[in-house]
C-alpha cells in the first residue's frame, strides 16, 4: 500500500488537485491501484490557518508518504509577508527537508498543439526535452545570505553560490542515467568562463561520466544554452543544469511547447520519494472560476506512478488518456486556439477520466 500525500496549496491548486484524485480514484477501481491518499495544507493556505507555510503536521504526513503530490503555491495577500512565513517558502522547505535534489522537468510537444509555441512550427515539432535541475543546493540554499548595512548606511545585499563536489556528483549520476533510458545525450549547463563553482561543476561531471560511456557528453554555458534552446531546441535531449539555471532554462523550455498547463514535473531524492508539481504556478488571476488546465497536474501523476510508485505501465495508460483528449480537441483557455470553444477544468478532468477507462479496456 502506498502512501500519497496531496498538498492542494493555493490559487488553482486545489482545482487542479482535484482532477488528479479524480485519476487516482479511477486507477484504485480499474487497476487496483493500491494507494492510500492524505491531505494537508502548504503555502498561503497553511499560513492562512496555521501562521507557518510548512506546518509541523504537514512536514510529518510527507516524511511518512511515499510520494506527495502539489498543486501551486503563492498568492498577492501573501507577497507583503516576512520571506519565512511567504508560501514560497514552504515549498522550499519541502525540498530541502526531504532532500529532493533532482528535479525533472520534461518539456514534450504534442502534435496538435505546436501552432501554440512562440516558435515556428518547424523548431519544435516533434520536441522531447528533458530538464534536469538541482534542486537543493547552489545559490537558492547558501549562506550566508541576507542584506546588511554597511558604512554610509549603503545596504547591500549577498547570496552565496556553493556546490560541494558530492552534491554536483549526485545529481550527475541521476542526469547519465536518465539519458541511458533516453536518447544517449547529455548537455552539462553551466557557467564556466566565469564562476569558479562551475568550473568545479564541468569537473565533477565529467569525471561521473567515465561511468557512462554509452551517453555523449556536452558542456555548454548558460547564456548560449539559452539562445540555443529558442534557436534549435531539438538539439537538446537531457539537459543538465544547477539550481538557478535550471529555474530559467526551465520556463524558457515550458514556452517552448506554448503550453506551460501541461507540463509536469518530479522532484526526487536519494530513496525516489518523490515530490510532483505542476511547472505552472498557482495563477491567483483564474483561481475558483474553473478555468485552470488539470493536464499538468494529471501528468505529475503519470510521473509519479512511474517513479515513485513503480508502475510505468499505468503511468503509461493515463498518458495515453491525455494524449487523447487532446486528439480528441478537449482545451481549456491557456490552449485553445481559434474555432475551438474551451472547456472547464472540471470537463477536462472527466474527458480524462473517460478516456482513461476506454485505453484500460483496450490495454
Ligand atoms: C519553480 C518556481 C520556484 C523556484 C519558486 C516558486 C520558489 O519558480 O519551481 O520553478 O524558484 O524554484
Ligand atoms: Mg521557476
Amino acid at each position: 500500500m502506498y502512501k500519497i500525500l496531496l498538498l492542494p496549496g493555493d490559487g488553482i491548486g486545489p482545482e487542479v488537485v482535484a482532477q488528479a484524485r479524480k485519476v487516482l480514484a479511477c486507477l484504485v477501481q480499474e487497476h487496483e491501484l493500491a494507494v492510500e491518499l492524505e491531505e494537508a495544507q502548504v503555502g498561503g493556505s497553511a499560513y492562512a490557518l496555521y501562521r507557518d507555510p510548512l506546518p509541523d503536521e504537514t512536514l510529518k504526513l510527507a516524511r511518512s508518504a511515499d510520494a506527495v503530490m502539489l498543486g501551486a503555491v503563492g498568492g498577492p495577500q501573501f507577497d507583503h509577508l516576512d520571506r519565512e512565513l511567504r508560501p514560497e517558502k514552504g515549498l522550499l522547505r519541502l525540498r530541502a527537508e526531504l532532500d529532493l535534489f533532482a528535479n525533472l522537468r520534461p518539456a514534450i510537444m504534442y502534435p496538435a498543439l505546436d501552432s501554440a509555441s512562440s516558435l515556428k512550427p518547424e523548431h519544435v515539432t516533434g520536441l522531447d526535452i528533458l530538464i534536469i535541475r538541482e534542486l537543493t543546493g547552489g545559490i537558492y540554499f547558501g549562506e550566508p545570505r541576507g542584506i546588511r548595512t554597511l558604512e554610509g548606511d549603503i545596504r547591500q545585499g549577498f547570496n552565496t553560490l556553493v556546490y560541494s563536489e558530492d552534491e554536483i556528483a549526485r545529481i550527475a549520476h541521476i542526469a547519465f542515467r536518465t539519458a541511458q533510458k533516453r536518447n544517449h545525450r547529455l548537455c552539462s549547463v553551466d557557467k564556466a568562463n566565469v564562476l569558479e563553482v562551475s568550473e568545479l561543476w564541468r569537473d565533477v561531471v565529467g569525471t561521473v561520466h567515465q561511468g557512462y560511456p554509452d551517453v555523449s557528453l556536452s558542456h555548454m554555458y548558460v547564456d548560449n544554452a539559452a539562445m540555443q534552446l529558442v534557436k534549435d531546441p531539438n538539439q537538446f535531449d537531457v539537459v543538465l543544469t544547477d539550481n538557478m539555471f535550471g529555474d530559467i532554462l526551465s520556463d524558457i523550455a515550458a514556452m517552448l511547447t506554448g503550453s506551460i498547463g501541461m507540463l509536469p514535473s518530479a522532484s526526487l531524492n536519494e530513496k525516489d520519494q518523490g515530490m510532483y508539481e505542476p511547472v505552472h504556478g498557482s495563477a491567483p488571476d483564474i483561481a475558483g472560476k474553473d478555468r485552470a488546465n488539470p493536464l499538468a497536474t494529471i501528468l505529475s501523476v503519470a510521473m509519479m506512478l512511474r517513479y515513485s510508485l513503480n508502475e510505468s505501465r499505468l503511468a503509461g495508460l493515463v498518458e495515453q488518456a491525455v494524449h487523447q483528449v487532446i486528439a480528441q480537441g478537449y482545451r481549456t483557455a491557456d490552449i485553445v486556439q481559434s474555432g475551438q470553444q474551451p472547456v472547464g477544468t472540471e470537463k477536462m478532468g472527466n474527458a480524462v477520466i473517460h478516456a482513461l477507462l476506454q485505453v484500460s479496456h483496450n490495454n
